[in-house]
Order: structure tokens, then C-alpha cells, then sequence
């Protein structure tokens, strides 16, 4: 009893320690922007969140469980918020489980339809945390949205999320008569790196001419390259929450299994040769962004010269699937038009930027909107009550008046 008692007491203290040790480092590490509208708020989320990822670092040291795996479950214990105007199914197409959204009252006519990716970096997010998302979309858009579960890290390393997108995107776009939906009108939409693979999936079914043509892609502060971690952005927000340059880089490392010990390496842009920067350069150079976007603390950052072992172990990233933003032009000119939501406290406002520069220089139609108060993962806070930023609710209906006039 008495041991238990010691053991317990232990814990409580350990515990206390654990989060006196996260509060306290943050003031160190975060940067909280001062034109973000609620630092408060941002300080408490990002607390919370790295209160979950330590626990779950602890508990992956004690080899009890993964870390992303424990954030999972962590998220998932949030309960669901149901909307008595959205009917919500659960469903499975062969394994991967997805979520449908339908809008209660009958429609006369077929529908809006949009595939949903959640972000996460593959490694947290679920059809839970993007729950809200989905439910305020459909109801507010009057589409049905179907949210895919795709499976994630650290068990299931690339390319088995795209894998699953693009089977169950397939399964839906050949379903569109059962939910009522319409094929002239599927849009594809996704925030982080579900942005990445919505356009990833937008550029794959180009070559599949059997199934309804993607009417357009909605792309919320997405990733789009996994090549250049030193692009203005990703140097003015590396310490942003609510996703640093270290947990990008964590996400890429583990997802394309490339060993952290090339970080400085990457970093540096050694990992590819001089031709690669300079075929590239019209596409990644950061004298495709605007100036206005240069001002805060950024410095060009030439790449150094190519480390050979580096280059042959990430040549992954190499890859369109990977890095949609240096897709060749033919495929590029042939997307449908694209809405795109950029953030200015966010490291992957660039890619945002260079793809958007790309896609009109190609004639594509893009709608932008740019959030001047906007930090990575905003839009989830959409139903997080006191955590809630106004400016989730600004993507949102920006979404769903551009979903409207298509
Ligand atoms: C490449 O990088 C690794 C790790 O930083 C280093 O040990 C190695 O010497 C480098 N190789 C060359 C050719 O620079």
C-alpha cells in the first residue's frame, strides 16, 4: 500500500515536472508572432501540444508506444461534436476507413461533392480532429464530403497515405450516384499536407480520363515540396507554432525514412547537385516571391556543394509525389482551377506562394486568399471554443463562397 502510495505520489510529481518543463521551455523556443491576434490562445494550444508530443516521446523512449501514435489517441478522446443538419456515416472502402457528410435536408438536384484530406503531417490528424472541418463544410456548402482515414506514420511509411487517397478518391468518384453528387462537381480540398495531396491526387488522375474529371482543388496552407527548408518562410517561421522547420523535418525524415543525421545537411541544400538548384530556379527560387513577403528576417542562403551519400539516400524527395510544386509545366497547365489559403506565420506560406506563381504563369485560374494573422493548422481551431481564432472562420467562409460560385 505504502509503495503504492510512493509510486503514485512519484508519477504526480514527475507529471508536474513534465509540464512545468514544457510551459517553461516554450518561452525559450516558441516565437509568437506579435501580429497574431491572440498569442494567449497560441501559447496554449501549442503548450497543450507539446505537452501531448513529450508524454508521447517518453512514453516511445519506455518503448511503450509511438509518439504520433500516442497524440492519436490523445485527439481521438476529444468527443464529436454532432450537427442535427449533417447526417455523418462511417464507412470503409476495402480497409481504409472514411467519413461521409450529407447535408440532412433532400436536394432535388445532385450535389457538390468534396474528397477531403486531413493534415497532420502524416503523423497526427484523424477523421476525428478534422470532424468540424467536414461537418461546417458540408452543411455550410451544401456538398457531401467524403474525409479519408488514411493510414499514417510511423508503421505505415510513404507512399501508403497516397496509396490510400488515391484508392479511396477512386472508390468515391465511382460511387458519385449513390450519394447524389454531381461528376461535372467534385472538388478535391485538404489542409498541410493533405493541401499536398489533394494537388498530388489532382495531378495523378490527369492520366485517368474513366473517371469524372476534378471540377477543382482547394489547397489550405499546403505543403508542396519537401527540397528547399530554406525559402523565406521557412526561415521567418521555423520557430512558429503550430508546425516548426524541426517537426517538418521530423515528418519528412520519417515518412521518406531518410536518417536525421542528414539535417544539417538538408538544411544546408546539399543534398542536391548544382544543376538540380539551377533547372529549378525558375520554380523554387525565392525570387519568385513577391518582395513584400522578404521583409521579416530572412537571408539568401546559396546551397553548398553536393554531399554524393545525401543525394543518393533523399532522392525521394525528388519525386512529384513528394514535391508537387516542380511538377513538369504539361501537368501543371492541365489542373483545374485552384483555391489557395496561404498563412503569414507559417512555414509553408512559399510553397503556397511558388505554387500559386506557377499555376497562373500556366493560365490556371487560382482564387488566393492570404491570412495576415494566420498561423499553420488555424483552421482547425474552428470549434475549439475558447481556442478558437477568428480567423478560422475567415478560411472557412472564403472556402464556401468560392465552392458556391463554382
Ligand atoms: C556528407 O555528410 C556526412 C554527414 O554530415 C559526412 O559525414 C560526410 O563526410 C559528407 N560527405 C562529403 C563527401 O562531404
Amino acid at each position: 500500500m505504502v509503495v503504492l502510495l510512493l509510486l503514485l505520489q512519484a508519477a504526480c510529481m514527475f507529471s508536474v515536472v513534465v509540464g512545468l518543463w514544457v510551459i517553461c521551455s516554450h518561452f525559450l523556443t516558441a516565437d509568437i508572432p506579435a501580429a497574431i491576434s491572440h498569442p494567449v490562445k497560441l501559447r496554449v494550444l501549442h503548450c497543450l501540444l507539446q505537452l501531448l508530443m513529450t508524454w508521447g516521446m517518453i512514453f516511445e523512449k519506455l518503448r511503450i508506444c509511438s509518439m504520433p501514435k500516442f497524440v492519436r489517441f490523445m485527439h481521438d478522446l476529444v468527443p464529436l461534436k454532432e450537427d442535427p443538419d449533417v447526417v455523418v456515416t462511417d464507412l470503409r472502402y476495402g480497409t481504409i476507413p472514411v467519413k461521409l457528410y450529407q447535408p440532412k435536408v433532400s436536394s432535388s438536384t445532385p450535389r457538390l461533392g468534396i474528397v477531403f484530406y486531413h493534415g497532420g503531417g502524416i503523423v497526427m490528424g484523424s477523421l476525428r480532429t478534422h470532424h468540424a472541418i467536414c461537418c461546417h463544410l458540408s452543411k455550410k456548402s451544401d456538398s457531401v464530403v467524403l474525409a479519408v482515414g488514411y493510414r499514417k506514420l510511423p508503421k505505415y511509411k510513404f507512399p501508403v497515405a497516397l496509396r490510400d487517397c488515391v484508392a479511396a478518391t477512386t472508390h468515391f468518384l465511382k460511387s458519385l450516384n449513390m450519394y447524389g453528387v454531381d461528376p461535372d462537381q467534385v472538388v478535391v480540398c485538404g489542409d498541410s499536407v493533405g493541401g499536398g495531396m489533394a494537388t498530388v491526387i489532382c495531378q495523378r488522375f490527369l492520366g485517368s480520363p474513366d473517371l469524372p474529371k476534378i471540377r477543382a482543388q482547394i489547397l489550405i496552407y499546403a505543403s508542396l515540396q519537401v527540397l528547399d527548408f530554406q525559402l523565406p518562410s521557412y526561415q521567418q517561421n521555423k520557430n512558429v507554432p503550430m508546425a516548426s522547420r524541426d517537426f517538418a523535418f521530423y515528418c519528412v525524415c520519417t515518412l521518406l525514412d531518410i536518417k536525421p543525421s542528414w539535417k544539417s545537411t538538408i538544411m544546408k541544400g546539399a543534398h542536391l547537385p548544382a544543376e538540380f538548384w539551377e533547372k529549378y530556379r525558375k520554380w523554387l527560387g525565392a525570387e519568385n516571391i513577391p518582395e513584400r513577403f522578404k521583409k521579416r528576417a530572412y537571408r539568401p542562403m546559396p546551397s553548398e556543394p553536393l554531399n554524393e551519400s545525401a543525394y543518393l539516400e533523399t532522392s525521394l524527395a525528388l519525386d512529384s509525389v513528394n514535391s508537387p510544386l516542380i511538377a513538369e509545366d504539361e501537368v501543371v497547365a492541365q489542373l483545374p482551377e485552384t483555391f489557395i489559403v496561404s498563412c503569414e506565420y507559417d512555414i509553408f506560406r512559399d510553397d503556397s506562394l511558388l505554387y500559386k506563381k506557377r499555376l497562373e504563369d500556366l493560365g490556371v485560374p487560382v482564387t488566393w486568399h492570404h491570412m495576415e494573422d494566420g498561423f499553420h493548422g488555424v483552421l482547425s481551431t474552428l470549434d475549439m471554443g475558447y481556442l478558437h481564432f477568428p480567423c478560422s472562420t475567415r478560411i472557412l467562409d472564403a472556402i464556401v463562397q468560392f465552392l458556391k460560385g463554382l
